[in-house]
């Protein structure tokens, strides 16, 4: 056995030392392909607020909002704060058995700001738990006798086995066993519902949706939304609207659905920036007559609290509750209506700009997409230069070009994006809400000169520059 590395000595590894260990402990073509970008090459020392802080001193302005974990940038000082003030207190973590005042206390909060009855929560770790804890709720409220669950073609839920077999992503390239009687009904079509409702008369248990679809940058029209809420409650099934990406204000309002007042779904999922960028901590919140029927007599009581030991933790918690407070107080989904202001009519205009580049974009608040599309003659450079990769995937030569902006973005103007791996693969724009409209500007500024360069000269740039050989 070699001598184990202590916290101290992890902090000192360099990158290449870094790597070897991903090679040799983690994944070994995970550093082939992350080492393809420029950050795959560095390491960051610090994150605090809007901003990454490398080691060799570079400043990067983070626009991916940590995929939706991020709406109070890195290290918020209030969160911080508490996390502090938990560990100096040695308060406990971990009992069941004892009641915790932090859980107690979180879960008044959400009742306090979601709309009509939902207010019944259970406090996983990752959206992936709170979906599947939301499924099972709907299973046991209508007592395993029925055995049809609806999900849209767009559905992303996340990667367990259950809510992976309820996610319609691209991403799902093996069919890995699921959780059986999934229906798919198509994203916004209010007549797929209804036939397959019909088609599965009194038997379907739950129906599962995004409101607003980050994975692909789509969303549901008020109509679209109303009208499964009315199907749902005629047919008593219980409808879940997952948030776990939109939650906290990211589009301009708390939650997306609460945009349309009276529209209560009869569970909602949220993660991500409910733990305040710290907290590994997921909830689903049901109606109250919905949890009652479920769950509500002595033999159930800890049916769903058996489903993992990691629920509830004391400083999870307290981070939450620290987390939710500071998005009420200083107006996040405000935040984003700001942002939305400069990033709007910004990348409209760099659309209209780059029409050979630019085949849309779209948003809500601090959540857009930048759909790229070089056109045919791009795309038959793309195969010429890397002639491997499109025959592997069919979205290839999209994700190529994306994520050749991606590295240019980050290389000549220290900013940070991703792209989704669902729908058309949009370039996303997510600032953490804690950015300021100027920041906002200075993105803008930044892809208008990226894509003034032309797609053609930033694909080849970027099969230059590319160390990685996996295409
Ligand atoms: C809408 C939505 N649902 C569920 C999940 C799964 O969450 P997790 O990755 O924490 O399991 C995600 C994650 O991106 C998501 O965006």
């Amino acid at each position: 056995m070699s001598e184990l590395i202590t916290v101290g000595a992890a902090e000192a590894l360099d990158v290449q030392q870094v790597h070897d260990l991903y090679r040799s402990y983690v994944n070994r073509s995970q550093v082939s392909l992350m080492t393809s970008f420029g950050f795959g090459r560095e390491l960051v020392d610090h994150a605090e607020g809007a901003y990454l802080h490398l080691r060799d001193g570079r400043k990067v302005l983070d626009f991916t909002g940590g995929v939706g974990v991020l709406n109070h940038g890195h290290n918020h000082p209030r969160i911080l704060a508490a996390r502090r003030r938990f560990g100096e207190n040695k308060r406990m973590e971990v009992h069941k058995t004892y009641f915790s005042p932090y859980l107690a206390a979180l879960g008044h909060n959400l009742a306090q700001l979601l709309p009509g009855d939902l207010s019944m929560s259970f406090f996983p770790n990752s959206g992936a738990e709170a979906v599947e804890g939301a499924v099972k709720l709907a299973y046991k409220y209508h007592r395993g006798k029925r055995n049809t669950i609806l999900r849209s073609d767009i559905s992303f839920h996340g990667k367990l086995l259950g809510s992976g077999s309820l996610t319609g992503s691209a991403q799902n390239t093996f069919a890995f066993p699921g959780i059986p009687g999934v229906q798919v009904f198509t994203y916004g079509d209010l007549a797929s519902v209804e036939a397959l409702v019909a088609a599965h008369k009194g038997d379907i248990y739950a129906l599962l949706i995004e409101p607003f679809s980050a994975s692909t940058i789509r969303w549901c029209t008020e109509e679209f939304l109303r009208g499964v809420r009315e199907i749902c409650t005629r047919e008593n099934i219980v409808l879940v609207f997952d948030e776990i990406y939109t939650g906290w204000g990211k589009t301009g309002s708390l939650f997306y659905f609460m945009r349309y007042p009276g529209l209560v779904p009869d569970v909602v999922t949220t993660s991500k920036s409910f733990g305040g960028g710290k907290s590994s901590i997921s909830a689903f919140v049901a109606r109250e007559p919905v949890f009652r029927k479920a769950y509500d007599n002595l033999n159930d009581s800890l049916v769903q609290s058996t489903s993992t030991t990691y629920y509830g933790f004391g400083e999870e918690c307290a981070t939450a509750i620290e987390a939710i407070n500071v998005v009420v107080e200083d107006d996040y989904p405000a935040r984003a209506r700001d942002l939305e202001r400069v990033l709007k009519p910004g990348l409209e205009r760099i659309a209209k700009a780059h029409p050979d580049s630019v085949s849309s974009v779209a948003g809500a608040g601090a959540l857009w997409g930048v759909f790229l599309d070089g056109g045919p003659r791009l795309l038959d450079l793309v195969a010429k230069l890397v002639p491997g990769g499109i025959a592997k995937d069919p979205q290839f030569r999209t994700k190529f070009i994306t994520t050749s902006v991606i590295n240019a973005l980050y290389t000549d103007h220290d900013i940070f994006t991703y792209y989704t791996l669902n729908g058309k693969n949009p370039l996303v724009v997510a600032p953490p809400l804690i950015a300021t409209p100027a920041e906002a500007e200075r993105f803008v500024d930044a892809l208008d000169a990226t894509l003034s360069q032309g797609l053609a000269k930033l694909v080849r740039r970027f099969v230059t520059q590319k160390v990685g050989s996996l295409w």
